[in-house]
């Protein structure tokens, strides 16, 4: 565990879990060029956080992307501080070894650096996170130097930024054109130079996604942004088959959940409805009626 995910406590006390050997930012930093290749998934809760890590993931990205995924908006743009912090402590109690990094979710940082270092440092002093992921290019320098001022590493995103999905006019492949692929370039220089330590490149060409990865000294973790970036990241609901709908074109679907899921919800109706469930096996068995409230054996 490291001393950044052990969390400094809050009032509700710091996140509990026994000690291991975790991914620190500097390794992950020193991926580049290493021939290590980063694997970091999305993850919501306890339970899933805890499957992932003992897979042995490197980051486990608690995305905003909870807000399309988990909690029902259309976009992850409603996402707020609060349902981020909650989700984050979930997480990095599921967590022994992968590092864990918390999405700023939309308005907790475009409003300014004192917001954001006091919403950043929410996620590493109450939540237990490592660090934070935030939006945007070269803009965003600034803040990012704040953020890393506080003490506080910082991950980048260029490329289809979903908070600016109204500018994008929708979730448009980004760095098409020359100059849009050189901008996207630029923007990854300019957040190398003011300190995050690794960079998510989202829905972009290939050829936009190698020129960035070998333009900077700090590892790329593409989604959608192709082969050579130095890891590659995927929402779990995609991976794991849990989102209805087709796939996007970069996903890849690993298992299917949703069937599964619905399968065995079949099967508990039919067994209720029809007598199978519970079983006699499955029932507490007592040569007199139970007296008093105790808890029962299980
Ligand atoms: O919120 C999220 O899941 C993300 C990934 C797509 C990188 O930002």
């Amino acid at each position: 565990m490291n001393p950044a995910q052990r969390g400094a406590g809050s009032a509700s006390g710091p996140p509990e879990r026994p000690p291991s050997r975790s991914v620190t930012v500097p390794e992950v930093r020193a991926a580049k060029g290493s021939g290590r290749r980063l694997v970091m998934l999305t993850a919501y809760d306890c339970p899933t956080a805890r499957l992932l890590d003992a897979a042995g993931v490197d980051l486990i990205l608690v995305g905003d992307s909870v807000g399309n995924n988990v909690l029902g908006y259309d976009s992850t743009l409603p996402v707020t501080m609060d349902e981020m912090v909650h989700h984050t402590k979930a997480v990095v109690r599921g967590t022994r070894r992968a590092l864990v990094v918390a999405d700023m979710p939309y308005l907790s940082y475009q409003t300014g650096r004192r917001d954001a270092v006091r919403n950043a440092g929410r996620f590493l002093k109450e939540a237990g996170a490592a660090a934070v992921k935030i939006e945007g290019g070269a803009r965003r320098a600034g803040l990012v130097r704040a953020l890393v001022e506080a003490e506080i590493p910082v991950m980048g995103h260029v490329g289809l930024t979903p908070q600016s999905v109204h500018l994008m006019g929708g979730y448009r492949v980004q760095g098409k054109r020359v100059d849009e692929a050189r901008a996207l370039v630029e923007d990854a220089r300019a957040l190398e130079d003011a300190g995050i330590f690794s960079l998510v490149l989202e829905g972009m060409p290939e050829a936009v996604g190698r020129m960035i990865t070998d333009a900077t000294g700090i590892p790329t973790i593409g989604i959608g942004a192709g082969r050579h970036c130095d890891g590659q990241v995927l929402v779990f609901h995609d991976l794991f088959g849990l989102n209805p709908g087709p796939l996007p074109r970069f996903a890849r679907r690993y298992a299917d959940l949703a069937g599964t899921i619905t399968e065995a919800t079949e099967r508990f109706i039919a067994d209720v409805r029809g007598g199978a469930f519970p079983a006699e096996a499955e029932t507490y068995s007592s040569p007199s009626p139970v007296a008093g409230g105790g808890r029962p054996d299980r």
